[in-house]
């Protein structure tokens, strides 16, 4: 017979490229549309450790109703490590029996059944981090099951991964999840390792940009870990790679937990919101102060975080213990924070050229944690920050 090589190559190519465009649009993408305002909700992790539960889970969802944090727009319960024990005979992922006795779809339509989203926590390798079953080689199976249960968000954290690539191994998940059909969130947890913000922007929602945050003002541990001030310093110059649908992620709240003050819990949130940070709470919030739901349901803060530009707010002076910081706004406003890291009160002052408006501009100044209009001003704003304090602004131009 007659071949045509030609022709025959010619198919080929053809055939090879619908292929590919074909997997390209089932498998190669995430879920579009979500995340396009940094995630909020809240993780057990900071506070509970392994000492997660069905009733645990439950609780906390019922007080993040009750308190005022879904109003406020905490949506995401996520359960991070130590809710897996096993896997059955045929693979699947197996939920501690004693502390999940009716299973996770149960949790899972209990959340739902608040008008709140759900996450779950797997990990990359082999093992979680605290030695629970990891996904490697059942993501596919993992993510249906993640699917089937009606989660909402998952968190893919990085320990016991050997030698795999970081790139690689998230991208599979992604294509897991993706293929598994139900939009979720995929908040990537390799620490900043591999640099995820140069190439997880079409991978995941969130990726961490650092290590653990340690409920602290400045302390660093041997793995790196380290209190906020110090993950905000390892922060600058990621600015650029956060956007709409992606975001760096430099960890969740210790708001609310016993290490920090409340005048550093409140510098604490207001630099989160300022970086545009997801905020996902880390305390207990069946049992929260009034300083501590004061900070997490600052609603005209949290505007500045959720800002629909979502540009990350940027430090325009740093003074040593003095620093300055200014994140553009969709209506073309600032949100601003004077933020104090001595130990003494300063009069801090912001300029208008430091915003990027000329200094005849009068502007509004609205103080954010004083929830007052402080009036109208040109050129500069000046105020006193206490020690270990921010003071939050929002500027307007007339
Ligand atoms: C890693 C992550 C943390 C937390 C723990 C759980 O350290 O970075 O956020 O998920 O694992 O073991």
């Amino acid at each position: 017979m007659f071949i045509n090589h030609k022709k025959d190559n010619m198919l080929r190519k053809v055939v090879l490229i619908y292929v590919l465009l074909a997997g390209t649009l089932v498998y190669g993408q995430k879920f579009d549309g979500l995340a396009l305002t940094p995630p909020m909700g809240w993780n057990s992790w900071n506070k509970f450790g392994c000492d997660v539960s069905e009733k645990l889970i439950k609780e906390i969802a019922d007080a993040i109703v009750s308190s005022g944090m879904k109003d406020a727009g905490y949506e995401y319960v996520v359960i991070d490590d130590c809710w897996q024990v096993d896997r059955d005979e045929n693979g699947n992922i197996v939920p501690d029996p004693e502390r999940f006795p009716n299973g996770m779809k149960h949790v899972v339509d209990y959340v739902h059944s608040l008008g709140l989203k759900f996450g779950i926590y797997s990990d990359a390798g082999t093992k979680t981090c605290q030695g629970r079953p990891g996904s490697r080689g059942y993501e596919f199976q993992d993510a249906r099951t993640y699917a089937a249960w009606g989660v909402d968000y998952v968190k893919y954290d990085w320990c016991h991964t050997s030698t795999q690539n970081a790139k690689a191994s998230y991208t599979l998940m992604r294509d897991a999840i993706h293929k598994a059909g139900r939009p979720i969130v995929f908040s990537i947890c390799e620490w900043g390792l591999s640099k995820p913000w140069t190439w997880a922007k079409d991978v995941g929602h969130l990726w961490r940009t650092t290590d653990d945050i340690m409920d602290c003002w400045d302390c660093v541990d041997e793995r790196n870990n380290a209190g906020f001030t110090v993950l905000l310093d390892r922060v600058v110059g990621l600015e650029s790679y956060s956007g709409p649908g992606h975001w760096n992620d430099p960890d969740m709240l210790e708001v609310g937990n016993s290490g920090l003050t409340v005048s550093e819990s409140r510098a604490h949130f207001s630099l989160w919101c300022i970086l545009a940070s997801p905020l996902m709470a880390g305390n207990d919030l069946r049992d929260m102060t009034a300083e501590t739901k004061e900070i997490l349901m600052n609603k005209e803060a949290i505007a500045v975080d959720q800002d629909s530009l979502g540009k990350t707010g940027v430090k325009v002076r740093d003074d040593g213990d003095l620093e300055v910081w200014v994140k553009q706004l969709a209506d073309g406003s600032r949100g601003v924070v004077l933020f104090n890291r001595g130990l003494t009160s300063e009069k801090m002052t912001v300029k208008w050229t430091e915003m990027g408006y000329p200094p005849y501009l009068k502007a509004l100044v609205r103080d954010l944690w004083q929830h007052k209009d402080m009036g109208k001003f040109k050129d500069e704003y000046s105020a006193e920050v206490p020690s270990h304090d921010a003071v939050m602004l929002r500027v307007t131009p007339l």
